[in-house]
């Protein structure tokens, strides 16, 4: 592939184009099922011409890089970081583990494991001023505005991160981002409640340190139970990447200004604080609780068919069929709800589930639950307010904005992100003094 040549039955990679416009033909190859872009600006019909664009809104299919970090197959619900099965990284590995794999691209040695989840250990301490600056948000302030707002702030305590191209500068920034943001986060979770913050306790896991900074009150020692533990571990690991969502967009095209990594960060979990995005397993939430009934779930469903509203949980953009996460998800719900007792939205859920799967608008149109639809249900059996789901979705999502982030400040092809566009404004005209408009 690549070279052009012609295989033995004649067949070519590339692409044969006729502008109708001037008669004239152009042969555009096609690389790793791609043509690229670039390649149709010579495409022009008159002298002087731009050259043709490609008009694509939303993205919907253009590839905006080469990426090793995950492979997505939509069509058969695959999802693999660096080649492993989603499935199997949730069954054996754990969340620091996985972020390493996605950032250095190979499992690590226990060596290298124990360096790196050493080195994220000494990290999770913010500067006390984080902390006052926390606090000067309003008593009801939302936990992920608090958490947009102080992952940027990181930036003005940490100058040296400016020197992106520089690899200890990179190194020191991920580890600072991967080990404060569940600080960061777990503040945000006690302001809310009018609660002391709880400084991190580095004798934990990185998820058991979390779930201590979040609840623990007057006891020497904040007792971790297991199965929430690793229940956590598996959401963190299904939700650290996802290749190129809006907030991983927003992560590359925000850094490819060279901007340091806090403002990228800041500017990716912006981006998945949005409804359609992170935002969605809360929107999961108030849908089961307006349904409020199993028996009013074929009333609900009529709706979304006349599209009055959305079977929020549902769809997705690269997933036409079943999203593997999900399914994992699903599993993990039983063991949770055997330590939480079962959340009662889970029954409308299930019920949910089972008509849409049998429904002809959903079949058709190729809509299966996504990561969102059982998420939010664990979350709020384990006692967070629906403000705090995009938090956690943005602590191990961190991870793979940072992977993304480096291999794109590594790519030689990449550049400043600067779409074009189709401008479809007024012609030139002259300005108008305001005594003479009408
Ligand atoms: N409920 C009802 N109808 C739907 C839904 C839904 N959840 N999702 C898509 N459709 C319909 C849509 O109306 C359209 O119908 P028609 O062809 O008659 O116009 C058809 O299915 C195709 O949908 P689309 O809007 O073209 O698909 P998209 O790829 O642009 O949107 C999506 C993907 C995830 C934004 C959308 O499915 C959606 O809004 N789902 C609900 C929100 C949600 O659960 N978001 C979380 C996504 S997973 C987490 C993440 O990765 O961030």
């Amino acid at each position: 592939m690549g070279d052009n040549l012609p295989s033995e039955d004649g067949a070519r990679d590339t692409l044969t184009v006729i502008d109708n416009r001037t008669g004239r033909s152009y042969e555009i190859p096609i690389v790793e099922g791609a043509v690229r872009a670039m390649a149709f600006r010579a495409i022009k019909a008159y002298e002087g011409d731009f050259g043709l664009e490609v008009y694509d809104p939303g993205f919907a299919n253009t590839a905006s890089c080469r990426s090793a970090i995950t492979r997505i197959d939509g069509e058969r619900g695959i999802l693999e970081y660096r080649g492993y099965p989603i499935e199997q990284l949730a069954e054996h590995s754990t969340f620091l583990e996985t972020a390493y794999l996605l950032i250095w691209g190979e499992l690590p040695t226990q060596a290298q494991l124990d360096e790196w989840t050493n080195d994220v250990r000494m990290h999770t301490y913010v500067h006390e001023n984080i902390k006052k600056f926390m606090e000067g948000f309003n008593y009801d302030a939302h936990p992920m505005g608090m958490v947009v707002g102080t992952v940027g702030a990181l930036s003005t305590f940490y100058p040296d991160a400016k020197n992106v191209m520089d690899p200890q500068s990179r190194y020191i920034q991920t580890v600072r981002l991967i080990a404060k943001m569940p600080t960061i986060a777990a503040f945000s979770y006690r302001h809310n409640r009018g609660l002391p913050y709880v400084y991190p306790d580095n004798a934990l896991t990185y998820t058991g340190n979390f779930l201590s900074m979040l609840w623990k009150m007057s006891e020497p020692r904040y007792e971790v139970n297991p199965v929430l533990e690793r229940a956590i571990e598996v959401l963190w690991i299904l939700h650290a990447d996802h290749e190129q969502n809006c907030s991983t967009n927003a992560m590359r095209s925000v850094g490819s200004s060279h901007v340091d990594p806090y403002s990228a960060t800041a500017a990716a979990a912006a981006a998945l604080y949005g409804p359609l995005h992170g935002g969605a397993n809360e929107a999961v939430i108030r849908m089961l609780q307006e349904i409020g009934d199993k028996r009013n779930v074929p009333q609900f469903i009529k709706r979304v068919k006349q599209g009055e509203d959305l079977l929020w949980g549902f769809g997705h953009r690269v997933y036409k069929s079943y999203d593997p996460r999900a399914r994992i998800i699903k599993r993990t719900a039983d063991e949770v709800f055997e330590v939480t007792g079962r959340n009662p939205l889970l029954e409308i859920a299930l019920e949910l589930e089972r008509i849409a799967l049998e429904d002809e608008y959903f079949v058709e149109r190729r809509l299966y639950p996504n990561v969102d639809f059982y998420s939010g249900i664990i979350y709020q059996a384990l006692g967070f307010p629906v403000g705090m789901f995009p938090v956690l979705f943005a602590i191990p999502r961190t991870a793979g904005w940072l992977a993304q982030w480096r291999e794109m400040l590594n790519d030689p092809e990449q550049k400043i992100a600067r779409p074009r566009q189709i401008y479809v404004g007024p012609g030139r005209r002259d300005y108008v003094p305001i005594d003479q408009r009408r």
